[in-house]
């Protein structure tokens, strides 16, 4: 099947210009092709921008064993309304993905349901060693430095040294520091406001366990991506270390701060907590100066009635997936940012931390994982208009500018005016961790 999309505003690597993207089969074959060309189907773009499909690296779908909060197929659709191609999923599910059989499994699974593409991590835990230095078909290794949601937990130093020093694969780590948390939850064991949320979770918590992951990754020289960054104070630790860390924001710790509780109570608790208005300025400032690269959800549905628990209980996580690139537009809209920026930071970004192959640009030999976008379109988003299982969203009721139109996933229309089409498949993503990384593929 050979697909001509002409006339579109196209966001490449070097330029954004009108002009027209020829895909065959899954593949982009030809950008600027000569007049005469005969295709199976004619996509007429006028008005609108092609970007790349969005890649999201951190999300939670919940499948196997919590697939009343998420399924892989309904976060997948969900995604494709979002504009998000290809995702990277945590191995936090029932049973952990913490070996090859079960991250086959999820693959199988994954295969199976998803109708965009996909990856899995491997988590790490005191004991296994063995899987995580020879795990194959995974973007790397997961560690929770701190405790989240789940059972996953490596805090002793003496495991962590052996994970670093042993292991091959990228390493990426949820840094909250379990001690500071555990004191924290003592002392403030008698208030059940969940604004408390955000000092249990302090900001020294981060801190702490992000200097410890960064001590890891420089001494045993091993490539480390720091998960959601939610302080500045972590900002002057992941500076200027070249291809070994890179670094990894959330829209919600970027347009939430503490402030948002009253209103939102605990549809806004997550771990790493939600900070200040200071700190979502300099989180924003590090996306625009190239201290932080990638921009990623945490999509980490929960129900209604779970998340109306009485905090403690109440769980920690919100969705995201299908929002977070029309947040981002809105923000080229209000000016904040360009286009150009978020592509670099939702799409090509991701695909080089990962070493995913021909992925995140749109660019000839590349696949044909591509998104039409409207700069202009205005909308609300509505809890009862999401595609995620738990059908709400921390921003019911936004008003935004830009979102996606449509969807190619594997130079397949996935999603076209609201509509998902099931039918549809995405593929495995292939890594080639050979590449060196970030800095070092064009
Ligand atoms: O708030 C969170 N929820 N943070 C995480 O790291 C995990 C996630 C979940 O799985 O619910």
């Amino acid at each position: 099947m050979k697909t001509l999309i002409k006339n579109a505003t196209v966001v490449t690597p070097t330029e954004t210009l009108q002009t027209s993207v020829v895909v065959d089969g899954t593949k982009i074959v030809d950008i600027n092709p000569a007049m005469q060309l005969s295709v199976d189907e004619t996509i007429d773009a006028t008005g609108l921008h092609l970007i790349p499909g969005v890649i999201d690296d951190q999300v939670h779908f919940r499948e196997p064993g919590f697939e009343h909060k998420e399924d892989l197929r309904t976060a997948s659709f969900a995604c494709a309304k979002g504009g998000v191609t290809s995702f990277l999923e945590m191995p936090n599910t029932n049973p952990n993905t913490t070996n090859q059989q079960r991250l086959n499994e999820k693959l199988q699974l994954a295969s199976d349901k998803c109708v965009v593409n996909y990856g899995f991590y491997i988590g790490a835990t005191t004991d296994n060693l063995d899987e995580l230095v020879a795990a194959q078909r995974t973007p790397g290794i997961k560690i929770f430095i701190g405790s989240s949601t789940g059972n996953l937990l490596v805090d002793e130093q003496a495991a962590l040294e052996r994970i670093f020093a042993e292991t091959t694969l990228p390493i990426t780590a949820h840094c909250e520091d379990e001690t500071t948390v555990r004191a924290n939850t003592a002392k403030y064991a008698d208030i059940h406001d969940v604004a408390i949320h955000s000092q249990i979770r302090d900001h020294a918590a981060a801190e702490i366990a992000t200097r410890r992951s960064l001590d890891l990754a420089k001494r045993h020289r091993h490539r480390f991506h720091v998960l959601h960054v939610s302080t500045a104070n972590e900002l002057p630790l992941i500076a200027n270390h070249g291809n070994l860390i890179t670094a990894e924001v959330c829209p919600h710790h970027l347009f939430f701060n503490i402030d948002d509780y009253a209103r939102l109570g605990s549809l806004v608790q997550m771990n790493p907590s939600i900070k200040n208005k200071v700190d979502n300025q300099a989180l924003w400032q590090a996306l625009l100066d190239g201290t932080i690269q990638v921009i990623a959800t945490d999509h980490a549905p929960h129900t209604l009635e779970e998340k109306d628990q009485p905090y403690p209980k109440s769980p920690s996580g919100l969705p995201a997936v299908e929002n977070s690139l029309a947040l981002m537009l809105n923000q080229v809209a209000l000016g904040n940012c360009s286009l150009q920026q978020v592509v670099q930071w939702m799409c090509d970004a991701p695909a080089r931390v990962w070493d995913m192959l021909d992925k995140g640009r749109i660019q000839v030999g590349y696949d044909a994982d591509l998104v039409l976008v409207d700069l202009e379109r205005k909308h609300v988003i509505r809890n009862e208009q999401q595609l995620t299982k738990c059908r709400w969203s921390p921003w019911d009721g936004a008003e935004l500018t830009g979102c996606a139109v449509r969807t190619l996933v594997m130079g397949q229309t996935v999603y076209r005016d609201g509509q998902v089409d099931g039918d549809v498949r995405g593929h495995e993503i292939q890594f080639d961790h050979q590449r060196g990384g970030f800095w070092a593929t064009t």
